[in-house]
Formats: C-alpha cells, structure tokens, sequence
C-alpha cells in the first residue's frame, strides 16, 4: 500500500533507526525525514539509505509554522511519525526554554497542521507522538510505571515532553486527530550522541578520560536497544489503537554504577586492556539537579495487545554498542569536535 509519512527527528539517534526500518521494510512508502539538523541531528546517520528512490530529507524546523504547513502542502502526508525534539535532561537544565520551543511548541505546530490538512478525511490517517517514560516522575525502589500511571515531570525535559503528550490528547478528544503515543524507557545503541551516559562513557573510556558517575552511580534506569524501539514504533503506527498510549521497555532496570563497571570490563576486553584498567576512570561527581532516582516501564500492554517483545539481552546489545562505537571512530570524531567540547566543558569542569 503507498503512503507517504513524514517522520521528524530523522537524523536524530532513535529517529535514523525509524528512518532506516521504516526504508527498508516499505519500499511502497514515502519516507520524509523531516528534521532542522541541531548539533543532535546528523545525516551521516543515515548514509545507508540517502539515496534510496523512497527516502527524502527536508530541513524543517518544527517550531516554524509556515515551513510545516508548507511541507504538509507538498507531500500531502498520510502519516506523522513524532520524534524531533530537545532530548537531553541536563541541556534542559542549562536551558529550559529551548525545550518549551522545540517540544512544546514545535509539537502543537505539527498538530495543527495534521489537523488543518487532514479535517475532511481523517480516514486512514495517523499521528504518532514518540514520548518518554520520564513523564511520569522518579519511583522509589518498587513498582513499574503503567499506562494508568500519573503524570509527574520533575525536570525541563519531562515537563516538556508531558506538556506535548497533554497536546496530543487534547487533539484527540477536540478534533478527533487520529492519534497514538507511546513512553519509552532509556535507549542505547548505535548513533547515540555521546551526551548522553552509555556513548560518553565509551568515549571517555576509549581516550583514558575520567567516566564521571552523577551522585552515588545508585540512580536506576531501564535500558532497550534502540532497534528494539524502533520495531516498537513501527508495530504500534501500524497496529496500535487509536487514543491509546504504550509503554515500551526492556524490563532491564540497571543501577548506572552498576552499568558503568559491566562497560569497562567489555571496554577492557575489546580494547586488549588488562582487566580493571577502564574502572580506575570512574570519577563520581556532584548529582545532577532534581535527579530522578528510578525509571521502571512495564510494557505488559504492548507485549499482550501487539506481540512486541524485545529481542536482545543487554550483554549482547552492550557488545554490539561498543563494537560500533570502536568501529565508527570517525563518526565519534566528528561528533565530538566543535561544539561538543564547549558543552562538555560547561557541564563537566564545575563538578
Ligand atoms: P536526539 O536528540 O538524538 O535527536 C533529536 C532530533 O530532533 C535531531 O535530529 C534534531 O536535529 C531534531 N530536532 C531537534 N529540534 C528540532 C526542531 N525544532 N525541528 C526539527 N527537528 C529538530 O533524540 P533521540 O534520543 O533520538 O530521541 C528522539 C525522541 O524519542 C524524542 O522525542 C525523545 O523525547 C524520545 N525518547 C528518547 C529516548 C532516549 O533514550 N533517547 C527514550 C524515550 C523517548
Ligand atoms: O528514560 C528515557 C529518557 O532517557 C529519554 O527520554 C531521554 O531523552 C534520554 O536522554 C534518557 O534520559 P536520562 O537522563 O535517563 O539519560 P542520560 O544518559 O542522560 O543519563 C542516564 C543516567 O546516567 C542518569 O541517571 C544520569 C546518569 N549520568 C548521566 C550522564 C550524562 C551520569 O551519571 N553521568 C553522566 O555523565
């Protein structure tokens, strides 16, 4: 079946992996990647698939209204997959507002636009918004955040994020936008921007940096490899039903110190270091402000309601990360050069 879908955040980390399955599982689709190349987007990402007859980009910011209205003009999208956004807690923390622009925002600009091209035939049309699971807070040391769970953002970024999440309902119940949503636990993989825990440590590490370790190291996430996400998304854009929000995860919650010290040994390992060099780099530093303590998902409702189940253990996802990073040092460097270093600086030297 043909349909042309605009998918944002492209060039992004999650959204190159969207692009990629989305290109290569549906050669009868129009893939456009809508994205406004920030320092987090980058089309190296997706040098597989450039010029592949289904693949588009479009620069688009997503907060310029006209420039969205123009591209819903041009391509007449059957489909809006939702991922461009501002995804990083400690950059909301030095920047706030950046975050109420791109996520808030931008989200209800591409909202209205769906609903404005899309009022007098809303058959067959869909508009899924790509959410976190920080939307609803920090849990003590039990129980797993549900779809019934409250909201309860505790940073710039999750305030934001549930701020859009809230627009996306609202659309749903006003204008019957044929929406789904769904808050996904934290991501790893390849092509993760090395702001971000998983790829700064492999980065540090690799260049006998300091690995620095927020507080204690006793703050617990629940990781998915990224490919994992991605055939979420596209089972619930295809099956998921309409109003509904999913929680996706890997029911693979790891406290970060505990994490850190399975990397260097993996790190010690590929890079023929003795065993124990890598750990001698962990630096714990001063917590991240309003740190949220655990972030748990249960994705009962995905793996009952559309079969989704992730694929991999995270050993093996962890192996195959590593392995990228140490095979992609030219990415890594183009990454880190410029800019990167600036807010490096800016976030690491006063702790
Ligand atoms: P990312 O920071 O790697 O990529 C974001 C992309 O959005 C970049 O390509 C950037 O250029 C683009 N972008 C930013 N502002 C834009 C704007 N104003 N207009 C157009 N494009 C813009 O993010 P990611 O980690 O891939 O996250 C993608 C989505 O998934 C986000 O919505 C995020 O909230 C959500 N999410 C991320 C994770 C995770 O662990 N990374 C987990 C759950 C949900
Ligand atoms: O839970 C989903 C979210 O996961 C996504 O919505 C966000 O976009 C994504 O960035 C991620 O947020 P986190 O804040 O959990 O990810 P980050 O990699 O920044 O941090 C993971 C944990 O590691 C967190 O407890 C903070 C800690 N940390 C992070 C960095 C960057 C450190 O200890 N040291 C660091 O240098």
């Amino acid at each position: 079946m043909k349909k042309t879908l605009l998918i944002t955040g492209g060039a992004g980390f999650i959204g190159s992996h969207v692009i990629r399955l989305f290109v290569n599982k549906y050669p009868a689709y129009t893939i456009v990647n809508g994205d406004a190349l920030t320092y987090a987007g980058n089309l190296e990402n997706l040098a597989d698939v450039k010029d592949r007859p289904n693949y588009i980009f479009e620069k688009v910011d997503i907060t310029d209204e006209n420039a969205v209205n123009a591209l819903f003009e041009k391509y007449q999208f059957d489909g809006v997959i939702h991922l461009a956004a501002e995804s990083h807690v400690d950059r909301s923390i030095l920047d706030p507002l950046a975050f109420i622009r791109t996520n808030v925002l931008g989200t209800a600009v591409l909202l209205n636009a769906a609903r404005k091209y899309w009022k007098d035939n809303m058959e067959n049309k869909r508009f899924y918004h790509v959410s976190t699971d920080e939307v609803f807070g920090s849990l003590g040391e039990e129980g797993f955040f549900t779809e019934e769970t409250a909201y309860d953002p505790r940073s710039p970024y999750s305030a934001s994020k549930a701020s859009s999440d809230h627009f996306v309902k609202a659309y749903y119940h006003t204008y019957h936008l044929p929406v789904v949503l769904s808050n996904c636990s934290n991501n790893y993989g390849s092509n993760h921007f090395p702001e971000k825990l998983i790829p700064l440590a492999i980065h540090n590490i690799k260049n006998n940096k300091p690995v620095p370790v927020y507080g204690k190291g006793e703050n617990v996430r629940d990781w998915l490899f990224v490919e994992d996400h991605a055939r979420a998304i596209d089972t619930i854009f295809h099956n998921g039903r309409l109003g509904e929000t999913y929680n996706i995860g890997g029911f693979n919650e790891w406290k970060n110190i505990d994490l850190i010290r399975l990397l260097c040994q993996v790190m010690d390992r590929k890079l023929g270091r003795e065993d124990g060099t890598s750990e001698k780099l962990i630096t714990f530093v001063k917590d991240r402000a309003g740190h949220d303590l655990r972030y748990a998902i249960d994705a009962t409702k995905l793996n009952k309601e559309l079969g989704w189940a992730p694929s991999l253990q995270f050993e093996e996802g962890l192996e195959k990360t590593v392995d990228w990073y140490l095979a992609n040092e030219e990415w890594l460097q183009h990454v880190t050069s410029g800019a990167y270093q600036q807010y490096y600086n800016e976030q690491y030297q006063q702790r």
